[in-house]
């Protein structure tokens, strides 16, 4: 059966592959973001009920971490204006190792509307499309905790599983955790990169302090910059944030991606070729 379906975050890195693979089932697929008509803008919810109204399901990625000051009520606020607009199932995109992005899965949970959680690790894509890719361009990544072991889960294995549980009910209620098949360190990642690539990749160690102090120097904000603190310390080595989960394969039928089978794919798109 075909859906109305609200992608927040449509055009982000796991959204666009949401919203890519429902159209090309036949859905009818709306993007939730502030570029989209209408625009869905987190910041002001006086616009969520026009984005919301005539869709049936929800595809849920908050911006910019569920973790941050004010998430909670956001996402209060989504319910209950989801409620009023008669939705029937949400998806909500979570953190692993975040208490905060487990106190706003609570308020999915307790709903009333149906709900799948995807409750994910970080994702290969912050080394191409985020948070890391400026550092691989210029040759050095200096970055805190070298020992910290992340078991990196691919975008394309998380939209195939927001795919799945939109459209079968049989994953309603259920909560999955989302990790690739193994942890890696920075260190480890920086050098399959560089191999792949062959880039001369050096890979610095600092504390979380120096970098902190780096990203002032390059007038990152400091909301941003808040989350990145947070992240590198109470997130990336957080007790049990490094265990394998199975469920990818338990619900695909199939092993997640590897991180060099994303690391091969990447190397084609020429996104770490820098700019000669
Ligand atoms: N990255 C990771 O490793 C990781 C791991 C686990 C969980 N998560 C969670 O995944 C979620 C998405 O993170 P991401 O890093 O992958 O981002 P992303 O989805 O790539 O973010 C970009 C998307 O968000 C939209 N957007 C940005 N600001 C917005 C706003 N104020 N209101 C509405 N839409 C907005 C953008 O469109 P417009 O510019 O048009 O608004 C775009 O569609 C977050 O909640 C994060 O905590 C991420």
């Amino acid at each position: 059966m075909k859906s109305n379906i609200l992608v927040i975050g449509g055009t982000g890195k796991t959204g666009r592959k949401v919203a890519k693979g429902l159209q090309d089932q036949g859905h009818n697929v709306r993007i939730g973001s502030r570029s989209a008509d209408p625009a869905f803008d987190w910041q002001d919810p006086s616009n969520w009920a026009t984005a919301l109204d005539g869709m049936d399901k929800v595809y849920v990625t908050f911006q910019p971490d569920l973790a941050i000051p004010g998430a909670l009520e956001a996402i209060e606020e989504l319910v209950k204006q989801s409620k009023n607009a008669g939705i029937k199932k949400i998806v909500l995109l979570s953190g692993k190792g975040e208490k905060e992005a487990e106190l706003c899965e609570q308020v999915i949970i307790h709903s009333g509307i149906d709900f799948t959680i995807l409750r994910c690790s970080w994702f290969n894509q912050n080394f191409s499309e985020s948070f890391f890719l400026d550092a691989i361009l210029s040759g050095q990544i200096a970055l805190p905790k070298p020992e910290a072991l992340v078991p990196y889960v691919d975008t394309d294995d998380i939209a195939e599983m927001a795919i799945e549980v939109l459209n079968n009910d049989q994953h309603n209620d259920k909560l999955y955790q989302l990790t690739g098949p193994k942890g890696l360190t920075f260190p480890e990642v920086i050098k399959e990169i560089a191999n792949r690539t062959q880039r001369d990749l050096e890979f610095i160690p600092i504390s979380i302090s120096e970098y902190i102090e780096t990203l002032r120097q390059h007038q990152v904000p400091e909301d941003y910059i808040w989350l990145i603190n947070y992240l590198f310390s109470n997130v990336l080595d957080a007790e049990g944030n490094n265990e394998i989960s199975h469920d990818i394969e338990k619900v695909l039928g199939r092993k997640p991606k590897n991180f060099s089978q994303y690391v091969d794919e990447t190397v084609s798109s020429g996104v770490w070729n820098p700019a000669t």
